[in-house]
């Protein structure tokens, strides 16, 4: 096995604990020469930098750690680069979730008008990062988990569409089949699904062991009597419990599919608004949970006593991911790819989420055929949304913003649509500008 350089973008994220961890759980099936941490706000990451230092030190002492703030040091020779970062930082995040909800919409970092906010940010970042890796490195994989996925591997794939190795992941799915795994009693590993949709925006059509036995019927009836919970339910905090619940909720109306949690910011917007405090969102709560938590655990770590975060969804799937391309094992999971008639009856320039394997070229996706008319005209509708956003973004076009917005079923009434996007503009001033007929916005 060669030993890997990988390198971690946006490494002052307070994920990063947990993918180290992951890293040292598979530390004998992937195998790293060279571990980077890059981060342009060398003021975060360095709040982690001793804790990884001790653990790695501890757990893979022949390892080349490097924490750095320099663009060349970080890509030149490495294999992959993990990205997870987040333009914006949680103060951003904050205001993505807080705006729409002062207009009695959904306000969520990934969905609706916060997720499109974020993502006119996150593509500015993003085709930046792809351009100076690509100067350093011709040869690296880039592996992204930074978000509104669906909007930036969109852009991406406008931007850079002969570049084969950029793939764009998310972890919700993992996590949803480690739950039903759960629930099955089985491990996860045991478990394969059939999936499609585009990103947060999907269903699983089946979910059956290597025997070929479905589990999707008592999936189903379970749910029917049952909450859906995450199998890491005791840490999850309400929203997060109220989330995965909802989706009982859709199945009683929509009982064909198990569906995305994310899908319920679509289907049940007054419920989830009227559920929120505009006061203290889901930013909020990560900050005073996670955040606070990760980041005391890091100052408080010693040689002696120092505690090792294994077995995140996020983490695992991130160095599964890699060390399936890396290794070319062909290993298969939910990935995003462009359409290209996979879904034979939907828009080939979208970008789907369906079932596939990784190897060293890349993604093998089998064609999935036709989708039913709801979903086309769910998933239809939402692309055009997403291609929107994108084409607003890289236009500095107003109106098309307006257009996608209005179409997010989230919004729907283009009164609103621009009621929110003028505030959204005005707190987004550094990060994207639109212009209206061509005239800047003051
Ligand atoms: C899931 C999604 C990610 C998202 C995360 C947010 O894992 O797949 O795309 O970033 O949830 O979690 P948080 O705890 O920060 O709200
Ligand atoms: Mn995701």
């Amino acid at each position: 096995m060669k030993g890997l350089n990988i390198t971690v973008v946006g490494a002052g994220s307070s994920r990063t604990p947990a993918l180290v961890g992951s890293i040292i759980d598979y530390k004998d099936s992937f195998l790293l020469k060279k571990l980077i941490f890059f981060d342009i706000d060398n003021n975060r990451m360095s709040k982690m930098e001793n804790y990884i230092r001790i653990v790695l030190q501890k757990e893979l002492p022949e390892l080349e750690v490097i924490f750095t703030t320099d663009k060349k040091i970080a890509y030149e020779n490495c294999d992959a680069v993990l990205v997870q970062m987040r333009a914006g930082n949680i103060e951003m995040r904050s205001l993505d979730e807080k705006i729409p909800l002062k207009y009695g919409v959904v306000g969520q970092e990934t969905c609706g008008p916060g997720g499109f906010a974020y993502g006119m940010r996150s593509i500015k970042a993003m085709i930046e990062m792809v351009n100076d890796i690509r100067n350093i490195n011709t040869n690296a994989w880039i592996l992204n988990y930074t978000n509104p996925a669906a909007i930036v591997a969109l852009a991406l794939d406008k931007v850079f569409p002969n570049d084969k190795r950029i793939l764009n992941l998310c972890d919700q799915p993992y996590s949803m089949m480690r739950s039903y795994a759960k629930i099955l009693n089985l491990k996860q590993s045991e478990l394969s699904c059939k999936y499609f949709g585009l990103n947060h925006f999907g269903w699983f059509t089946d979910i059956y062991d290597k025997n070929g036995k479905s589990y999707l019927n008592s999936l189903k009836d379970y749910l029917k009597n049952n909450d859906f919970k995450p199998y890491n339910a005791e840490q999850r905090s309400t929203s997060w419990l109220e989330t995965y619940k909802r989706v009982n909720k859709y199945l009683s109306f929509f009982p064909e599919y198990l569906p995305n949690t994310y899908l319920q910011y679509y289907f049940f917007p007054n419920e989830i608004v009227g559920e929120s405090n505009p006061e203290y969102t889901r930013a909020d709560e990560a900050r005073d949970s996670r955040e606070k938590e990760v980041f005391e655990m890091c100052e408080n770590a010693t040689y002696e006593n120092s505690t090792i975060l294994k077995g995140s969804v996020f983490g695992n799937l991130m160095v599964e991911v890699a060390r399936s391309i890396l290794y070319d094992l062909k290993d298969e999971f939910v990935i995003m790819t462009r359409n290209n008639n996979l879904i034979t009856n939907f828009s080939n320039d979208a970008i789907v989420e369906l079932v596939g394997k990784l190897g060293k070229d890349g993604v093998i996706v089998e064609k999935y055929g036709e989708i039913k008319p709801f979903y086309k005209g769910l998933m239809e509708n939402q692309h055009a949304y997403e291609k929107l956003t994108v084409e607003a973004c890289l236009e500095e076009d107003y109106d098309k913003a307006i257009e996608a917005l209005t179409l997010n079923r989230t919004i729907i009434d283009p009164q609103i649509a621009k009621k929110v996007l003028d505030d959204l503009i005005d707190v987004n001033k550094g990060y994207w500008t639109l212009k209206k007929h061509n005239k800047e916005i003051k």
